[in-house]
């Protein structure tokens, strides 16, 4: 049978299974049945280097991950109200790590370890507020979901203030760069802060995605980072580092605040810390943590098991072994490199940024302005040729390119050769 009888089939039954609207990536839908390393395989066999997934970051399938995986599994798993070693030593090792929390809460998505950072926070302070970035992305659920995103999903959490996000690309007063553009978005953050306590629910906390991912990955304007914790813990507030998608090594340093400058009160991790297995993790000091256990008296089944932490364990097992934090600064900075050399070819290229493995280049049409088919029309490109990314942005416009940590420098040159390829096609 043909494979595009086969992929129609199987998108029919899909939206009769999971109803119409469970969106698909790319113009022709991806059906894959297998992965390994970087590298994952459709139905008819071919294989395509995996440059989007962050969540399988020591490669996919990763025999240590799966037999730490099977083995706990073939020899108990229950839930965190008996006394078993393995969460123990994954939250010794996690703060060890961070180097800025001392106690840790497990759970199983990042969006409940964003909303157990921003009940901590609550908790800690008594207040309510909390600040986010209008372009941002923190989680799925009714209060995560309806907090972040404020801008597109209109009527929000009334506790909750949306600022623009700090960028240097479209700066929120035009001509402003360096310094007086950092002050100019910190008194956006000073505004929502006295908002927020001018409307009696008091100021808890900034919640803030390191490296701004979801805002697609702008360049911050120079200190940002640092001088709002200056001024969160100057309005008695806490600051909240979502490394969800900054950590675990993607930005060549183990922590997304690292690679950007600040210290954070409660760090939340997620999506690679399982390695596919649900596992998220809220993290800040004894006080902050023993004042959110007290107050919510806090239980997920599923969360702080022997398997999420034998699972845990492997993977940071894996990345400290096979030096990955090192590999994604080497292979990340040749590759970034490789490709601002090949900006100034190419007039579609407004902007080329990002860190380590996570890198965006903004795409605009011949008037300037964003543009979101050109850059899906390269992603598309890019899949026939092999390689899977995605667009991204407040305009769609950005390619994102955000592989496994395992990610080599051979692959790197591949896609190099294949992006030299698409973007030939582009101009004719
Ligand atoms: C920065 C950030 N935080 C939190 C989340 C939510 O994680 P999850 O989908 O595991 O709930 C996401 C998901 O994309 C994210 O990108």
């Amino acid at each position: 049978m043909p494979q595009s009888v086969t992929t129609d089939d199987l998108i029919r039954r899909r939206d009769r299974a999971f109803g119409a609207g469970a969106r698909l990536f790319y113009d022709r839908p991806l059906h894959l049945v297998r992965g390994e390393g970087a590298y994952v395989f459709d139905v008819d066999g071919r294989r395509y280097v995996d440059m989007y997934n962050n969540v399988p970051c020591v490669g996919h399938a990763h025999p240590r991950v799966v037999e730490a995986m099977a083995r706990q599994q073939a020899t108990l798993n229950t839930h965190n109200r008996y006394l078993h070693e393995g969460a123990i030593a994954l939250a010794e090792r996690l703060t060890a790590l961070q180097g800025v929390t001392e106690c840790v809460v497990f759970s199983c998505s990042g969006t409940e370890a964003v909303e157990n950072a921003l009940r901590m926070a609550r908790i800690a302070t008594g207040a309510r507020g909390i600040v986010c970035t209008d372009a941002t992305y923190h989680g799925s659920n009714a209060w995560v979901g309806g907090l972040t995103r404020v801008g597109e999903a209109g009527p929000v959490d009334r506790d909750a203030r949306a600022i623009a996000f700090p960028q240097t690309l479209r700066p929120i007063t035009p001509g402003l760069t360096g310094e007086a553009l950092t002050d100019a978005y910190l008194d956006r953050l000073d505004d929502a802060i006295d908002d927020l306590k001018a409307s009696g629910s008091g100021f808890a906390a900034f919640i803030v995605c390191s490296i701004l991912a979801n805002e697609g990955l702008p360049d911050i304007p120079p200190g940002f980072m640092p001088r709002a914790t200056q001024r969160v813990h100057a309005a008695g507030g806490l600051m909240i580092a979502d490394e969800v998608q900054a950590g675990y090594g993607r930005t060549g340093q183990w922590w997304g605040y690292d690679a950007v400058g600040f210290r954070p009160d409660i760090v939340v991790t997620g999506k690679p810390m399982g390695a596919g297995l649900p596992l998220g993790a809220t993290a800040a000091s004894r006080a902050v943590v023993e004042g959110f256990r007290a107050e919510t008296r806090y239980f997920n089944t599923f969360a702080s098991s022997p398997l999420q932490a034998a699972v845990g364990m492997a993977v940071l097992d894996v990345i400290e072994q096979e030096g990955l934090v090192a590999n994604v600064a080497r292979v990340g900075a040749a590759l970034k490199g490789a490709l601002l050399n090949r900006r100034g070819r190419w007039d579609a290229i407004i902007d080329l940024r990002g860190v380590g493995l996570f890198l965006g280049i903004e795409l605009v049409d011949a008037t300037g302005e964003p543009d979101a088919a050109l850059a899906f029309a390269i992603v598309c490109g890019l899949r026939d040729k092999g390689f899977l990314v995605s667009n991204a942005g407040i305009f769609n416009n950005v390619v994102k390119i955000r592989p496994p940590l395992v990610f080599s420098m051979a692959d790197a040159d591949a896609f190099l050769a294949a992006w030299d390829g698409v973007v030939a096609e582009r101009r004719g």
